[in-house]
C-alpha cells in the first residue's frame, strides 16, 4: 500500500436515492402495477444506472448490523473500488473487471483437514440460507462504506471440512491468472493475493462467506463470484475471488504484510487509537457524505469481537 493514502476528499458520490426507500418505491410500483392492470407502468422505465443490477439471489433474512444507517449508494459501492488485480485507481476495477470469467469457479479447500473439498459456486450458494447482513466497512485508507452484503458465516463451510487439531489459520488466496486479472503483470503486490485469519477469526458468527450485495450476484470489481467480509477489520483483511481456502498451523505471510511489514500487521483489526505510520485513523468519511466521523474501536463491533483479543497488546493488533 505504498500508494495509499488516507482519503480526505469531500463528498465522492451523492446519495442520490435511499437504497430501501427506493425497493419500497418499487414495490409498491409492482403493487400498482397489478391494481391497474391495464396501463401499468413498466417497471424497467423506474431503473436507472444506480439501482442494483445483476442476477437476483433468494435472501432468507435480513440483519441490520450497521445501527439503522442508510445503505452507501449501489453506485459507489460498484465503481469506489480496491482490486489492485485490475488496476490502483478507485475506477480501474469498475472499468476493467470485465474480463474475470465467474463462472465456472471453483474453490478448492485443502490443508489441515479432515475432508477436503472441491466445490462449485453454485454448490457453495446452497451450503446455508443466505443472509443480507448491513455492515459497516472501513478501508485502511480511511473511507468507510455501509454495505447490504448477501451470503452465510464462514463457519458454515469450516464446519464441513472438518479442520484437524493442528489447523490454527485459514488462508484465502485470489485467483492467480494473469489473462483474466491484468493487473497481475505488473509486481504492485506479491500475487495471488493473500490473506488470512486466526481459527476463532474465521468461526466467528461475523464473518461472512460472501456472495453478493443489494440482493444481487456480486459485480465483478466487489470479487465475484465469493469473497470473504469481517467487519471488525479494515477492509485489506478481506480477500475478492477466492480460489483457495487452505488451513494451516503456523501463521502465514501475507499480501500487504510482505509489502509493507512496518504499515500492515497480520490483524488489521480497525483501531482508531493505533495511526497508520503515514496518516491518523481516528476518522473516516464516508462515500456520501461532507464531514468526516470518529472511528470505532473494531468498526463498532467491539462487544461482539473484542473478547476474542484478550490478553492481546492493543497495539499488536493491527
Ligand atoms: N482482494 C484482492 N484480491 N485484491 C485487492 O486489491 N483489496 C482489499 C480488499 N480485497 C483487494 C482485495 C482492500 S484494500 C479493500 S478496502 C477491499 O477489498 C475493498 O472492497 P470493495 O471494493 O468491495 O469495497
Amino acid at each position: 500500500m505504498a500508494r495509499w493514502k488516507p482519503d480526505l476528499r469531500e463528498a465522492e458520490a451523492t446519495p442520490e436515492a435511499l437504497y430501501l426507500r427506493r425497493r419500497e418505491f418499487l414495490r409498491l410500483g409492482a403493487a400498482g402495477a397489478v391494481g391497474t392492470a391495464i396501463g401499468a407502468v413498466p417497471l424497467p422505465a423506474l431503473a436507472g444506472p444506480d439501482d442494483p443490477a445483476g442476477e437476483v439471489l433468494p435472501v432468507s433474512r435480513k440483519v441490520d448490523m450497521a445501527g439503522g444507517e442508510k445503505a452507501t449508494t449501489w453506485k459507489s459501492v460498484t465503481t469506489y473500488n480496491n482490486f489492485y488485480e485490475f488496476g490502483t485507481d478507485k475506477s480501474d476495477p469498475a472499468e476493467r473487471a470485465g474480463s474475470l470469467r465467474p463462472r465456472p469457479w471453483t474453490l478448492a479447500v485443502d490443508g489441515e483437514v479432515k475432508r477436503p473439498l472441491a466445490l462449485h459456486v453454485e454448490d457453495i450458494l446452497k451450503l446455508a440460507p443466505l443472509e443480507e447482513r448491513i455492515y459497516r466497512h472501513r478501508c485502511v485508507e480511511a473511507w468507510s462504506m455501509v454495505v447490504p452484503w448477501v451470503g452465510f458465516p464462514l463457519a458454515e463451510l469450516v464446519k464441513r471440512v472438518e479442520p484437524t487439531s493442528r489447523a490454527r489459520y485459514v488462508v484465502f488466496q485470489t485467483l492467480l491468472d494473469p489473462a483474466q486479472m491484468p493487473g497481475q503483470r505488473s509486481r504492485v503486490l506479491d500475487w495471488p493475493y493473500t490473506e488470512a485469519l486466526r481459527m476463532d477469526e474465521a468461526m466467528n458468527p461475523l464473518t461472512l462467506l460472501t456472495v453478493g450485495l443489494y440482493g444481487r450476484v456480486l459485480p465483478n470489481q466487489n470479487g465475484a463470484p465469493l469473497r470473504v467480509v469481517i467487519p471488525w477489520k479494515y477492509g485489506f483483511k478481506g480477500a475478492k475471488s477466492i480460489a483457495r481456502m487452505r488451513f494451516v498451523e503456523t501463521q502465514p505471510r501475507t499480501s500487504w504484510a510482505i509489502l509493507a511489514p512496518s504499515e500492515y500487521g497480520f490483524y488489521g483489526n480497525v483501531n482508531p487509537a493505533v495511526d497508520h505510520p503515514r496518516w491518523s485513523q481516528a476518522k473516516e468519511r464516508r462515500l456520501g457524505e461532507f464531514f468526516r466521523r470518529d472511528t470505532l474501536p473494531f468498526n463498532g463491533y467491539g462487544a461482539e469481537v473484542a473478547g476474542l483479543y484478550a490478553g492481546l497488546d492493543p497495539r499488536k493488533l493491527y
